[in-house]
């Protein structure tokens, strides 16, 4: 047997030199906590299917963004769930002053004031009655479609209504074309130029989201593969980055992330701004679910999975893990 000349296993003898050629670290500022903000709560909910993940009151809103912020994350994205009465086929609430979210990010900026970026999503499924991100309307054959155009105007008044809650960012998620530049005119036109806006621009109809319909008390039917992207398919997730930069994305995002990671890269590769990767409920899920089974171990695969995310090209990582990996990464 020849001895092998090349021996890559000399870079990886001892921990001083692996270190020494590590390509990819995480910082806690890297990382976004997505929560959630619950009305009519007495007390903190645990969301199921997403253990340590709690609908919100206000008090453990508060708490539980200080924890972060304590562990040092800079960014949390904020989701509201209204009661089933408050919700309509417009999604009215969403831009009520005093809805569930709004009240929220202004408690928050309140709280926080420039020191937690507060991002809120801007989509209308938590709010209508029929759970879809836009207005439901009836094409010329008399079919229900999602109708793009007519929803425009209720995101633009949900952005700016945001923004005057004290949201930092506003985080469009409904994948309605025009999107980006409707909220961009709107936040403009009303004097926050310095709103900034993340793009979920390559989102994929994907059945990842599952334990999330639950965290929202979603009312969907039926499913949203006539807006969010075909799994199949990235030829149009780099098209959709495009688009959303040329309207003036800030940060553009891939979601979900671990199955996605080939397009999170592709993304990444142009992208002339930040590029977020979402690691989605049901990737936050399986892995809990795994280790509470005692098959994997919790820490280890959440800190590979978010390196691996973070490898790829990703940015910033939205993840349920945020202060829990910041926490590690800080010891
Ligand atoms: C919709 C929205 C969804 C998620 C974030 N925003 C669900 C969907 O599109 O059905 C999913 C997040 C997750 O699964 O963690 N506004």
């Amino acid at each position: 047997m020849p001895a092998p000349d090349r021996r890559p296993r000399r870079l990886r003898q001892n921990a001083a030199i692996r270190e020494l050629v590590s390509e990819t670290s995480l910082r806690p500022a890297d990382l976004i906590l997505p929560m959630f903000i619950g009305a009519g709560l007495t007390e903190p909910r645990e969301i199921t299917s997403m253990p340590g993940v709690h609908q919100h009151t206000t008090d453990s809103l508060l708490r539980a963004a200080h924890e972060a912020l304590d562990a040092g994350v800079r960014c949390i994205d904020v989701f509201g769930v209204p009661r089933d009465e408050d919700k309509d086929a417009t999604g009215s609430e969403s831009w009520n002053p005093d809805g569930v979210l709004n009240s929220a990010l202004a408690a928050l900026r309140r709280e926080f004031g420039d020191d937690l970026l507060i991002m809120a999503d801007t989509c209308l499924d938590e709010f209508t009655d029929h759970g879809h991100c836009g207005v439901v309307g009836t094409d010329r054959y008399g079919n229900a479609v999602v109708d793009n155009d007519a929803t425009l105007p209720l995101y633009q008044q949900m952005a700016v209504a945001q923004a005057r809650a004290g949201a930092h960012l506003v985080s469009p998620s409904g994948m309605m074309d025009g999107q980006i530049l409707a909220i961009r005119d709107a936040l403009d036109a009303e004097g926050f130029q310095d709103v900034s806006i993340m793009a979920y621009s390559a989102k994929y109809a994907s059945a990842f989201f599952g334990p999330f319909r639950e965290a929202v008390g979603s009312s969907l039917q039926g499913d949203r593969r006539t807006y969010q992207q075909d799994p199949a398919n990235i030829r149009e997730s780099l098209l959709e980055a495009q688009l959303d930069i040329e309207e003036g994305a800030d940060f553009v995002m891939v979601k979900p992330a671990m199955p996605y990671l080939d397009v999170l890269a592709a993304v990444a590769e142009f992208s002339p701004v930040p590029v977020a990767a979402y690691q989605v409920s049901g990737e936050y899920a399986m892995l809990q679910a795994a280790a509470s089974n005692g098959w994997l171990d919790l820490k280890a695969v959440m800190m590979e999975s978010l390196l691996g995310i973070k490898r790829a090209g990703a940015d910033q990582i939205l993840t349920y893990f945020a202060t829990d990996a910041a926490k590690l990464l800080r010891n």
